[in-house]
């Protein structure tokens, strides 16, 4: 059962079922999460059959035909239809990833979505990721340089660059915090695994001149150590990283520096 962060006295419900009307063979049954926060009423399960013959390979398209040709108000989030912009991070069968990459063959059985657990529904599919990007920016995600000749390359080894490996790559799409029990009972105050990969990227930057200054602000109880190795983040990545390995690199750091 996914988490979902739900309204005080609210369940979830079943809600409509709307029936095949091409006449196809070839029907798959969708549920999908509903729910409109501003009307008072409880989360739905609302189930969609869907004609497979007529529908593209990812779950993306799946909503994407739901939202064309059944049902309009379905809600979500989706942009780059390509794992770049990790806008249409949800949870699909119980695991968080890409719609967009997710292809829904790999799903046996009728096919679950529900929102990225223990996130604040804005509507339907639509996590609330105000606080996450709010501790995004508290990490300061750029690069501190005094260098002031900004018509000169700032050079950085082959060796330093492969340092960013498996970092730069990093989406934020959140699938790895919202996968996290740490982060879903301390979100406010543990950054999570998303936020602390990127703050390891900047600490690795052999360009930048912060690093020390960068490790003290996350050295925090709280802020870092509220991981305790779940791992269920490294195995939510849709893009193959390893945030756990990262959140151990930081620790590692402040026990040698
Ligand atoms: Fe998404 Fe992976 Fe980055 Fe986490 S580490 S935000 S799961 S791309
Ligand atoms: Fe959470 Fe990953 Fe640590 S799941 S506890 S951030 S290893
Ligand atoms: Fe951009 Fe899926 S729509 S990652």
């Amino acid at each position: 059962m996914v988490q979902i962060n739900l309204p005080q006295n609210s369940k979830i419900i079943k809600g409509k079922y709307y029936k095949d009307q091409t006449g196809s063979k070839n029907i798959r049954k969708v549920n999908v999460y509903r729910w409109n926060p501003s009307t008072g009423e409880n989360p739905r399960i609302d189930t969609y059959e869907v004609d497979m013959d007529n529908c593209p390979s990812k779950v993306l398209d799946i909503l994407n035909k739901i939202k064309n040709e059944i049902d309009p108000s379905l809600a979500y989030r989706r942009s780059c239809s390509h794992g770049v912009c990790g806008s249409c991070a949800m949870n699909m069968d119980g695991k968080n990833g890409l719609a967009c990459t997710k292809p829904h063959s790999e799903i046996k059985g009728d096919i679950n979505i529900y929102p990225l657990p223990h996130l604040k529904v804005l509507k339907d599919l639509i996590g609330d990721l105000s606080t996450l990007y709010k501790q995004y920016e508290s990490i300061e995600p750029w690069l501190k340089s005094s260098k002031k000749d900004d018509s000169k390359e700032n050079i950085q080894s082959i060796e330093d660059r492969e340092k960013l490996d498996g970092l730069y790559e990093c989406i934020m799409c959140a699938c790895c915090s919202t996968s996290c029990p740490s982060y879903w009972w301390n979100g406010e105050k543990y950054l999570g695994p998303a936020v602390l990969l990127q703050a390891y990227r900047w600490i690795v930057d052999s360009r930048d001149e912060e690093k020390k200054e960068r490790l003290k602000k996350v050295a925090d109880e709280l802020k870092l150590y509220r991981c305790h190795t779940i791992m269920n983040c490294t195995n939510a990545c849709p893009k193959d990283l390893n945030p756990a390995k990262a959140i151990a690199e930081i620790k590692k750091m402040l026990v040698t520096s």
